[in-house]
């Protein structure tokens, strides 16, 4: 009886542990967005993200401006250097090979590879179950640009004109 329930016991917690580990989201890359994110119906969240500066993040590590930056930090190598990746190039430890992405969709809504079906994305309450990052207020957005945005480079960081400047709203209908 005793060695039963013992079984038993072992099973259901072999179940659990796998269910977590299957729940653990993976990146799949801005791409995989543009396929529904790219229409004037939309809000063609692809596009505008495309000429920000958000999409060439990594690149940036390869300016001349990088280097003078890098010297003075004391760092010999901008592309490779985690002091510099952590902002520019996020995906490069988790995800690395999206690491020239720079700063993409899921950096800030989340690794997208389950809920990117499009019987997901039209749910908000399903997207979110399956790894949607959820704001909930602007207070919580502009905590997640901090992340990066706090004094760098000793630069001030003005919220609502940086949102301004890199939002991509759905139209109104
Ligand atoms: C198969 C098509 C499809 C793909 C691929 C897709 N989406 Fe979507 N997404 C949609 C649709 C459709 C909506 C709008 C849902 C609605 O009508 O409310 C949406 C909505 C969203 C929303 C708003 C959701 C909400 O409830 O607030 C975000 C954020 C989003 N998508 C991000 C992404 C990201 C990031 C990716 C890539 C990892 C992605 N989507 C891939 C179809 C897609
Ligand atoms: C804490 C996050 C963070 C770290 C760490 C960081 N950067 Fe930046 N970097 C930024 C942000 C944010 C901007 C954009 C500032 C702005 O435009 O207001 C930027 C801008 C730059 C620019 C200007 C790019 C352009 O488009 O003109 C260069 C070059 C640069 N960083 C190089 C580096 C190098 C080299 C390192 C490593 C030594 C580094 N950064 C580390 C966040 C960071
Ligand atoms: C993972 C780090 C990271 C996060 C999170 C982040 N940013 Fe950035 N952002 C950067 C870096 C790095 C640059 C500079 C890229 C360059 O100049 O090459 C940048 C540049 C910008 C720029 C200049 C864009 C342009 O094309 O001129 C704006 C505006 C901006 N970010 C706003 C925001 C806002 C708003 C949020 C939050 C919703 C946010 N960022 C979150 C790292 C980040
Ligand atoms: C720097 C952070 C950042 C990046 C990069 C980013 N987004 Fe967003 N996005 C946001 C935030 C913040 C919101 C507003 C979320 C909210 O209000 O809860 C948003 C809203 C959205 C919405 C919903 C718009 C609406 O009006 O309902 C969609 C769809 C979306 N993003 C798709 C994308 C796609 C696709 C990409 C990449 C091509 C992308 N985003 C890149 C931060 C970002």
């Amino acid at each position: 009886m005793k060695k039963a329930s013992f079984i038993l016991l072992a099973i259901i917690t072999i179940i659990f542990v796998s269910t977590l580990f299957s729940q653990e989201f993976t990146y799949v890359g801005a791409a995989k967005c543009k396929l529904c994110h790219k229409s004037e119906k939309q809000g063609q969240q692809f596009p505008i993200w495309e000429t920000m500066k958000h999409s060439k993040s990594f690149a940036a590590l390869a300016s001349d401006k990088a280097k003078e930056v890098a010297q003075e930090a004391g760092v010999d190598n901008p592309t490779e250097s985690p002091n510099c990746l952590k902002c520019h190039a996020p995906f490069s430890e988790k995800a690395p090979e999206l690491k020239e992405e720079g700063v993409g969709c899921e950096v800030c809504h989340g690794p997208g590879n389950a809920y990117k079906k499009m019987s997901v994305m039209k749910d908000h309450a399903e997207s979110v179950k399956n790894g949607m990052t959820e704001y909930g207020s602007p207070e919580a957005i502009k905590k997640h640009c901090l992340t990066c945005h706090e004094n760098a480079h000793e630069t001030t960081f003005d919220f609502d004109a940086a949102w301004e400047k890199i939002k991509h709203p759905r139209p109104k209908e």
